[in-house]
């Protein structure tokens, strides 16, 4: 299997947060010591560090989705961060070179989170990579019902060595494995998705009333109660079975084919895709995101409206707030097929969304 999945220090928790929240632990930081972090965040990784009892200061993302590299300087230097905290959104790298190189400047440890890009590369290298430490969530781009890894790429940790996580409970595997499925159905747009969610949720009811412990995964919260966790052993088989560059070609060609359809009639957030990328979605910039999401989602497409929370933090700057109330995404992924992006496309087209206003 590719990286993460080789690599040589890998702990696997049920979701992404669990392994932030041991890292930042096992790291052990002194009061007064600071993680700088992204302003634009979706609060399962925040919540985690704080969990940790580590302190978070916030340097400011760009309408690129890449970080203002002055601010991050400044920042770096008033200080002096113990950790720098580095988010790769949907796909896209992080200037890696210029922040490792404030990192060795700085001496702080680098953390990479790739929940948003699993399979991505920047000039030929696997992002997450480059850090002293990374994570990954494994259930956002491959059909498993869940995982998240933790990377150690130089150092090893003895804390992260002497843990021990319980096996989640097997109904996690199957709530998410149907949900799944329900997603790749409703974006086929011919209604076997309703039918199917509606399976789901039986199979739910059933299993609510026997009383066995659901464990959320792919919501945005937190819950010290389930950090140890383990990733499913189902979720592992599953991994060993696909084909990997396939899957970021296929959601290559999909972002590209969707491109071709809505280049020049909806505002894009990213309109490049170098060379190794692997989108996780189509993301838009729309002036109503949730009229237009439910607009979509009645069309059977799975829109998703991207990090509408938290938003009452004052440290969030401009651009991250005007992303969050306006980023939309299209899915893209491997299972939709050229007919079906046609189909968005022209769905997109019809409904024709104001695009956001700067
Ligand atoms: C940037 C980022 N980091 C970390 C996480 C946590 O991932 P998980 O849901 O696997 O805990 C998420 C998911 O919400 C995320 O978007």
């Amino acid at each position: 299997m590719p990286y993460p999945m080789d690599a040589s220090l890998v702990t696997s928790c049920l979701v992404a947060r669990s392994g932030i929240y041991h890292l930042f632990r096992a790291l052990q930081l002194k009061p007064g010591e600071t993680v700088l972090a992204p302003d634009y965040y979706s609060g399962n990784e925040v919540a985690a560090i704080h969990a940790a009892g580590a302190t978070i200061a916030y340097y400011p993302i760009k309408l690129n989705l890449e970080p203002d590299m002055d601010a991050l300087s400044r920042l770096v230097a008033r200080l002096e961060p113990r950790v720098i905290y580095v988010i790769h959104y949907l796909g896209w790298p992080q200037p890696m070179a210029e922040i490792q190189a404030l990192c060795r400047k700085s001496g702080s440890i680098l953390v990479e989170d790739c929940a948003l890009s699993l399979l991505s590369e920047q000039n030929g290298r696997r992002l997450g990579s480059t850090g002293d430490y990374s994570v990954f969530c494994l259930y956002k781009t491959l059909p498993v019902p869940n995982g998240g890894l933790l990377v150690q790429n130089n150092a090893s940790l003895p804390e992260l060595r002497d843990l021990k996580l319980e096996p989640g409970p097997s109904v996690t595997a199957t709530g998410r494995t149907l949900e799944l499925a329900f997603e790749a159905l409703r974006s086929r747009a011919n209604g076997a998705g309703k039918a199917l969610f509606a399976v789901k949720q039986t199979i739910g009811r059933m299993l609510r009333s026997a009383s066995v412990r659901h464990v959320p995964v792919g919501d945005i919260g937190w819950d010290l109660a389930n950090v140890n966790i383990a990733m499913s052993s189902f979720s592992n088989y599953i991994m060993r079975s696909l084909d990997y560059e396939q899957i970021r070609q296929r959601r290559r060609d999909n972002f590209k084919l969707l491109q071709s359809k809505l280049a020049g009639k909806v505002r894009m957030l990213r309109e490049d895709l170098e060379e190794g990328v692997c989108p996780l979605f189509f993301p838009i910039l729309v002036q109503d995101k949730r009229a237009t999401a439910i607009e979509l989602r009645q069309r059977d497409i799975g829109a998703v409206e991207f990090w509408n929370d938290p938003q009452d933090n004052p440290a969030i700057g401009a651009s991250a707030r005007h992303m969050r109330a306006h980023v939309l995404e299209l899915p893209i992924h491997q299972d939709v097929t050229p007919d079906q992006i046609e189909y968005i496309a022209s769905q997109v087209l019809h409904l024709n969304p104001e695009p956001a206003r700067c």
